[in-house]
Order: structure tokens, then sequence, then C-alpha cells
């Protein structure tokens, strides 16, 4: 059965847009199109979204389920760091309201096949994008032992980084790491017991790492952040949920540096209690708010 992505913190986001009629509003994460049919539902019927996503098959299904507004949802098959670029493109120059909701959908994470769980046997890719370079295998099999110690420690926060480096480098001299079962395998030993996590999985944190530097999603968040803020319009809301600390971090000290924004949210908004019952995956959201200044 389809995994069905339930978006987070979704009225809080609406509320923050607080979208018009005839406004643009760009959704940089697509994903099944939850976000953007919440903020059409609520603006009168001459608002508009512009959505990106890179995944193919995230952007075909968002396609079915925004059928009914029309042309009033504009897809964009990109990676949302070429924001500014891609609305120059279709002669967007500024926008009432932008929206991030990072990393994966939870279609991605159950059911794409591409490795992004460390629950099954899954080929280790973990590509977001299936057009970009490296896959997570080839960077597991041909990146040096300080490379991934570094990955694991700088994008993980794992403190375990080196030696799990330095089991993977054993491994792969005598077999190719193909799969998340032998990732898996790999760092379930690497690890003394005395420092498996008890609230996570000894490898969660090894997959995170991989999948950030796969997808370069620091660099693009970067971007975006610069050139998000550069296209809002006087009193346009910049709204970015993140799901880790790396992102937060990030989000946090973009919004406070750029003197065009004024910061609405002096600390996160986080989901209720009923939300992280009905959609665990919520619990560990951090939504942050800016404001273009000049209205
Ligand atoms: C958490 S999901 C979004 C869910 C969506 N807000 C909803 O309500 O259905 C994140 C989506 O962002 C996409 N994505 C992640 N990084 C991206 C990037 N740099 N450029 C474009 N899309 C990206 C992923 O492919 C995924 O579909």
């Amino acid at each position: 059965m389809q995994a069905i992505h339930q978006s987070v913190l979704l009225a809080e986001v609406v509320d923050f847009l607080a979208p018009v009629d005839g406004g643009v509003y760009v959704d940089c994460n697509l994903g099944l199109g939850g976000h953007t049919e919440g903020i059409l539902a609520q603006c009168g019927p001459s608002g508009r979204v512009i959505g990106f996503d890179w995944d193919a098959s995230a952007l075909a299904l968002a396609r079915q389920r925004l059928a009914p507004f029309g042309d009033r949802v504009h897809f964009v098959h990109q990676n949302f760091a070429s924001v500014r670029e891609s609305l120059m493109e279709i002669g967007v120059q500024g926008i009432d309201g932008l929206l991030l909701d990072l990393g994966l959908s939870s279609l991605q994470l159950d059911d794409s096949g591409r490795g992004f769980s460390f629950k099954g046997s899954e080929p280790l890719d973990m590509r977001m994008d299936e057009r970009i370079g490296l896959t997570a295998a080839e960077l597991i099999n041909r990146a040096s032992e300080d490379d991934l110690a570094d990955i694991f420690y700088y994008y993980g926060e794992e403190r375990q980084a080196r030696r799990i480096a330095a089991w993977i480098v054993e491994e792969r001299k005598k077999d190719v790491i193909a799969t998340t079962d032998q990732l898996v395998d790999i760092v379930y030993h690497a690890v003394p017991r005395r420092f498996h996590p008890k609230k996570i999985h000894v490898a969660t944190k090894v997959f995170q790492a991989l999948r950030i530097a796969v997808n370069r999603e620091l660099e693009n968040l970067k971007k975006v952040l610069e050139d998000g803020a550069a296209l809002l319009k006087p009193g346009a809301k910049f709204c970015v949920i993140s799901f880790h600390s790396l992102e937060d971090r990030m989000v946090k000290q973009a919004f406070r540096d750029n003197s065009s924004l004024r910061v609405l949210t002096a600390k996160p908004v986080l989901p209720g209690a009923e939300e992280c019952q009905r959609n665990p995956r919520a619990r560990s959201a951090k939504l942050r708010v800016a404001q273009a200044e000049g209205c």
C-alpha cells in the first residue's frame, strides 16, 4: 500500500502565510502537495502556488492531487536552490510567501526503494533527485576514511564517526557495500554496545549524514535561505519547517542575520501533543517564520 504523507504543522503554516486572493506563494518542497493544497484552499480563486520538487515521483503524485486547482499551481521539477533563477525564467519577480518543509516525505522514507530507511534491505542510493551525481553506495565505497568520518561527524553529529569509518574501510576491502542492511550491520558492529543509543537506532545518525551529503542538503538550504528572502514582497512571510538541529541552526542564523527580515518566532513553533500522536514523524519538526520588512 502506498504510504500517505501527513503534512506537518499545516494549520500553523497556513495561519502564518495568511494567503490572499491574487497572491503568489512558493512551496519549495511540494512533496505530495499537502501544504500547497492548504494554501490554495485558503486564498481566493486567483491565488497561485509555484511548487518545487526535484523528485519526479513526488511531483507526479502532487500533480494528481492538485489537479482540481488547474493552472493555479505551477510545477517545477528542480532543486529549490535554483528558486531565484527558476522564478526569473517564468517571469515572477516578487512573491507573497515562501515555504520550506525540509527533508523527506513518508513516501520516500517507506516506499521508494532508494535506501533512505535502515529497516529493510534496499540499494544504498539515497538520491532524492535521480538526476544528481553520486549515490550513497558510491560515496561509501570510494570516499577516504577521513572524509567518511567527517561526513558522519559533521552531518550526523555521530560521536563514533571515526570508529564507523574505519570499520567501513575494512569491510569494503572484502566486499562492495551495496545495500542498507550491509551498512546497518557494519554500524552495529563498529559501535561498542555500551555506546548504542537507547532512544534511536544505532544507524540513525549515519543514515542522516549520508543523505545530507549525497543530496548536498546544507548547501541547498544556505542558497534558498539567501535567495528566497530576496524574492519576498514587503510584508511577505518566509516559513521554514526543519527536522534536525543542523538545519534549524542555519535557519535561525540566516533569519537573524538578514537585515531585510523581521523574525516572528522568537522560539520555534512545535507540533502539539495531538499532532505528534497522530503523526510521530512530526515530533522533531520546528517551524521558524520571518517577515520581509517594509510593509
Ligand atoms: C517533507 S516532504 C514535503 C511534504 C509536503 N510539504 C506535503 O505537505 O506533502 C519534502 C519534499 O521536498 C523535496 N525536496 C527535498 N529537498 C529538495 C530540494 N533541494 N529541491 C527540491 N525538492 C526538494 C523532497 O523530494 C520531498 O518530496
